[in-house]
C-alpha cells in the first residue's frame, strides 16, 4: 500500500486557507493513507482561551472534516488529520480518521505538551486500532511519542502502521521514533509541520523532518526541516507482523507479569520500596557458607 505524510506550514487562525492548501497538496495523490500534522487547520501557538474557542470545530460536522471528506472520497484514500475539537464546552487536541465513506472516528491526545494543558482537556477516548483493509492502523498525537507505552499498546493491539500527526518543536522525536518502531516492529508516519507561529511578539518554530519509519527502525522517507512537501511511499504492512529478532519472538517472549509498575498510579509507585542493599545480604551469606 502507499502511505505518506503532508508537511506544511499553517497560517495561524486561517482555517479555510490551511484546509484549502492541504486539499491542493493532496491533488492526484496515489496514497492509500495520508497523515497530516497536528492542528494543521488552525496553527498551534494559542495565546488565550477565546481564540481556542473561536477556532475549535465540532467533529464530524465542522468545516475541516467536511472538506477533508471530499478529498478522501475524490482520491480514495484514508486521511488522519490533527484538528482542534470542541465538544460539550471542552476543547481537545484531536485527530480524525476519514475515509472514502466519510468520518470514521477520532482520537483525543492523551499526553498534553507544555502550555497545551492550559487550553485543552486531556484525551478521554481509548487507544484504538482500525482495520482500513490494506492495513491496521493506530493513532497518536505528537508528544504521545515520548510515552513508549502508547506505541507499544497500539502495536500490541495489532497496529501495523502508527499515524502520528505532530507539531514538533524539540529535536528528539525524529531520532527516537526509530527505536519505538524497532522495539514494537511497527511502521510509523510522523507528519510534522514547518515554519513558525509568531504571536504577540513571541515565536514558536517547528522542526519539520516528517518521516516514515519501518519495523526495522529504518527511516525510509524523511522531509526537510523547512520546506512543505507531500511524500508517499510503498510499504508492505505485513512486514510489521513479523515480531522476531534472531530466535526470539518479541510477542511470545513478553513477561507481562513483571511489568506491573507500568500500570501503577503515582501513589502505588511511591509505596514501592527498593531492596535495602545493606541488610539484604542473603546471597553473599550463602556464598560464604
Ligand atoms: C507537541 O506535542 N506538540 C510537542
Amino acid at each position: 500500500m502507499n502511505i505518506g505524510y503532508i508537511q506544511m506550514a499553517p497560517r495561524f487562525g486561517h482555517v479555510e486557507e490551511n484546509v484549502a492548501k492541504v486539499r491542493l497538496m493532496m491533488d492526484d495523490t496515489t496514497a492509500d493513507l495520508l497523515v497530516l500534522p497536528e492542528l494543521f487547520n488552525t496553527g498551534y501557538f494559542f495565546k488565550d482561551f477565546k481564540e481556542v474557542a473561536e477556532l475549535a470545530e465540532k467533529i464530524p460536522d465542522g468545516f475541516t472534516c467536511r472538506e477533508l471528506a471530499k478529498s478522501a472520497k475524490e482520491w480514495r484514500c484514508y486521511i488522519v488529520a490533527g484538528i482542534l475539537e470542541e465538544a460539550d464546552g471542552m476543547y481537545y487536541n484531536s485527530a480524525v480518521l476519514i475515509g472514502e465513506e466519510g468520518y470514521i472516528d477520532h482520537y483525543r491526545k492523551i499526553h498534553l505538551f507544555d502550555d497545551e494543558k492550559t487550553y485543552f482537556a486531556p484525551g478521554d477516548k481509548p487507544l484504538k486500532v482500525y482495520d482500513i483493509k490494506k492495513a491496521k492502523i493506530g493513532i497518536m498525537i505528537c508528544f504521545d511519542w515520548i510515552f513508549p507505552e502508547v506505541t507499544r499498546s497500539l502495536a500490541l493491539m495489532g497496529a501495523q502502521v502508527i499515524c502520528h500527526p505532530s507539531n514538533l518543536v524539540l529535536p528528539y522525536c525524529p531520532k527516537i521514533m526509530p527505536s519505538r518502531c524497532f522495539d514494537s516492529k511497527v511502521f510509523a508516519v510522523t507528519a510534522n509541520r514547518v515554519g513558525k507561529d509568531v504571536r504577540q511578539g513571541e515565536t514558536l518554530s517547528f522542526i519539520g523532518q516528517s518521516q516514515i519509519v519501518d519495523p526495522e527502525g529504518r527511516i525510509i522517507k524523511r522531509a526537510g526541516a523547512d520546506n512543505e512537501s507531500i511524500d508517499v511511499i510503498f510499504i508492505n504492512p505485513k512486514d510489521a507482523d513479523k515480531k522476531t529478532v534472531s530466535k526470539n519472538d518479541l510477542w511470545a517472549d513478553r513477561r507481562p507479569e513483571f511489568y506491573s509498575p507500568l500500570t501503577m498510579d503515582a501513589e502505588a509507585l511511591a509505596a514501592l520500596k527498593p531492596v535495602d542493599a545493606q541488610t539484604n545480604l542473603s546471597v553473599d551469606k550463602y556464598d560464604i557458607i
